[in-house]
């Protein structure tokens, strides 16, 4: 009798844990970030930056797109940067999924035989992929997460755990004039000029094809 008891008292405490557990984070890439995270959303999106200390032309922000990022050193892999469309001016790969925090940008006819794989991102870098010919079994790690965000009608991307550190500043590195999203901008980073960088938060825009 004593054992139904506290069984069924247990039985009581779980169910009521349970509408609270479904809208936990999911995902080790949204630890600690709100209720509803997810690692894996069942949608695919486009990214826009949203100024978070100046005046916005709207509540989506600017949109972003892949534009050429560092120079890299090796000939099979090229560096492409997140960079706004306004400075970039083409979007090669019109939209992105995230899946177990991969986020994989999709290839448009452009581009079509190569992939775009990200990396571990250190501080002071260029959101950034590592553009190749397809891979059957690409490494890529998983830093990103979509971050729940009730005060905005779109959830915010999220790299190390963090919405908060990514700035636009003015690229120094291509050819073509770009401005770039940085994560953690560093006052001595030599690819990007640090006196231009603003603050932005990253929104996640449901994409439709
Ligand atoms: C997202 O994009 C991928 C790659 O193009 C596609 O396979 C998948 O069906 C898309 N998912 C949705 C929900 O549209
Ligand atoms: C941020 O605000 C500045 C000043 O209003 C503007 O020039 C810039 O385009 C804005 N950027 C975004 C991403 O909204
Ligand atoms: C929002 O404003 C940006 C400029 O910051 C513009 O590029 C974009 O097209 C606008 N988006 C919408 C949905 O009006
Ligand atoms: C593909 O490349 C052509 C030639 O450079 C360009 O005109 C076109 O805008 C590109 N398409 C997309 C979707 O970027
Ligand atoms: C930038 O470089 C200076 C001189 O080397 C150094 O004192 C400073 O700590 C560096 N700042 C950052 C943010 O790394």
């Amino acid at each position: 009798m004593f054992a139904l008891a506290s069984l069924l008292t247990l039985f009581a405490a779980s169910v009521s844990a349970m509408p609270a557990l479904s809208v936990r984070q999911t995902g080790a890439t949204c630890t600690g970030l709100p209720d509803g995270s997810t690692d894996t959303p069942a949608y695919n999106f486009t990214l826009a930056a949203y100024n978070t200390s100046l005046p916005n032309a709207n509540s989506t922000g600017a949109p972003l797109v892949l534009g050429w990022g560092r120079p890299g050193t090796s000939p099979e892999a090229s560096e492409w940067a997140v960079s706004t469309y306004a400075a970039w001016g083409s979007n090669d790969w019109p939209y992105f999924t995230l899946t177990g925090g991969a986020l994989y940008p999709i290839p448009g006819p452009n581009e079509s035989g190569l992939d775009a794989y990200d990396f571990a991102l250190p501080s002071g870098y260029e959101v950034a992929f590592l553009v190749m010919i397809h891979e059957s079994t690409p490494v890529v790690p998983s830093v990103y997460c979509a971050a729940a965000d009730g005060d905005s009608e779109y959830a915010k991307l999220a790299v190390n755990n963090d919405v908060d550190s990514f700035s636009l500043c003015k690229a120094t590195t291509a050819q073509f004039t770009n401005v770039v999203l940085v994560y953690q901008a560093d006052a001595n980073d030599t690819f990007y000029d640090y006196s231009t960088c603003y603050p932005v938060q990253v929104n996640i825009v449901p994409y439709e094809a």
